[in-house]
């Protein structure tokens, strides 16, 4: 990818923080032979703002497009949310009003609007009807209760999704961006969880004579509570959101971010503090850019040079400007910047 784009590797692919992936050899095979691909990521809009875990598909799907200057395709499962929620007092409208509002925090991210289309399922979906009624008649129930774990109380629309999060993966859903290019490579940024729903796009894709989307996949990102501990969105402590205030930032890593250091401070410097379950040390490894650093951070902490109060102000230091950035870029997204991104168009290369 280093000789390809001529840019250095993103830290989350030097870290290993994208860890796997399948036939990415081949799309850069191919974009190096002349033919380019389209990114297609997504997102289920749950929550009003995004935190930090959602941010990083997106982060590295943005880098992705600028480093090999092509198209995006940005789904927001609104059907998805609605039908998966078990909140009854949510409506339909909530999950579409939600994805609107996320679509500006993604914009912020700093995708290229010329080569970007994001859409909610219930704008777009009848664009992507004829794949996804292909792709429908290609998966039997079988299939998808073993791979979704679908039984036969869950509501009916819910067997029915995988279809839809499916169909972006081929170019000839997308008439309007893609025109006669059909049968465009894809690539898929996504975290590890969203393998399944592309093992089944994969293996429905020969059938229907198109080429299987190429992924490549991402870690967890840890809630604040340890790496065996789920970040939630309707709480809020198990998080930091990117529209948290520098004020809650800190207050949430001082008290919520696990420590792996020592329980006193005698004992920290005796037997030093463990990177591998601190929760500071993970998040640094994401977001500290330098290298270098990073490794200092690490020996210190780890020898217990450095203390837990430390790594902590470090963290708040690294994620304050970012969080700072990024919100001072999404109060510049407006309702028109969105409407114009979500318009199906021409998408140039
Ligand atoms: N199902 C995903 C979620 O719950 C949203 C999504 C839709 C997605 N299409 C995608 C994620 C493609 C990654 C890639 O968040």
């Amino acid at each position: 990818m280093e000789s390809l784009t001529g840019r250095p590797l993103h830290p989350f692919l030097r870290r290993g923080i994208f860890f796997s992936h399948r036939d990415l050899q081949e799309i850069l095979q191919l974009y190096e032979s002349g033919t380019p691909f389209y990114l297609y990521t997504g997102r289920g809009p749950s929550s009003d703002a995004l935190h930090l875990g959602h941010m990083i598909p997106f982060l590295f799907t943005q880098y992705l497009q600028e480093a090999f200057q092509v198209p995006c395709v940005i789904q927001l499962t609104d059907d998805e949310k609605f039908l998966f929620s078990k909140d009854n007092s949510k409506k339909l409208e909530d999950y579409q009003r939600l994805g609107w509002e996320n679509a500006k925090d993604i914009l912020a991210v700093g995708f290229d609007c010329e080569r970007t289309f994001i859409f909610r399922d219930t704008d777009y979906i009848g664009t992507m009807y004829p794949n996804i009624l292909k792709i429908q008649k290609a998966v039997t129930y079988n299939q998808a209760k073993a791979i979704f774990g679908f039984d036969d109380s869950d509501n009916i629309g819910k067997h029915g999704f995988p279809a839809v999060q499916a169909a972006p993966s081929f170019s000839s859903s997308f008439p309007q961006l893609f025109g006669s290019q059909t049968n465009l490579p894809c690539l898929i940024p996504c975290a590890i969880d969203q393998d399944p729903y592309f093992r089944m796009t994969r293996d429905v894709a020969p059938k229907l004579g198109y080429r299987k989307p190429a992924l490549i996949h991402s870690k967890f990102f840890p809630a604040l509570q340890g790496e065996n501990t789920k970040m939630s969105a309707s709480m809020a402590h198990t998080a930091i959101y990117v529209s948290d205030t520098a004020k809650q930032l800190k207050t949430k890593v001082n008290k919520y971010a696990f420590s792996g250091g020592g329980a006193t401070i005698e004992e920290h410097q005796k037997h030093g503090g463990n990177c591998d379950i601190d929760v500071s040390y993970k998040y640094l490894s994401f977001f500290l850019e330098d290298d270098e650093q990073l490794e200092r951070i690490r020996q210190e902490y780890s020898s217990g040079k450095m203390l837990t109060g430390e790594i902590k102000a470090k963290l708040i230091q690294v994620l304050q400007p970012l969080l700072e950035r990024h919100q001072q870029r999404r109060s510049q997204v407006t309702d028109e910047m969105i409407r114009k991104v979500m318009t199906p168009r021409q998408l140039s290369f």
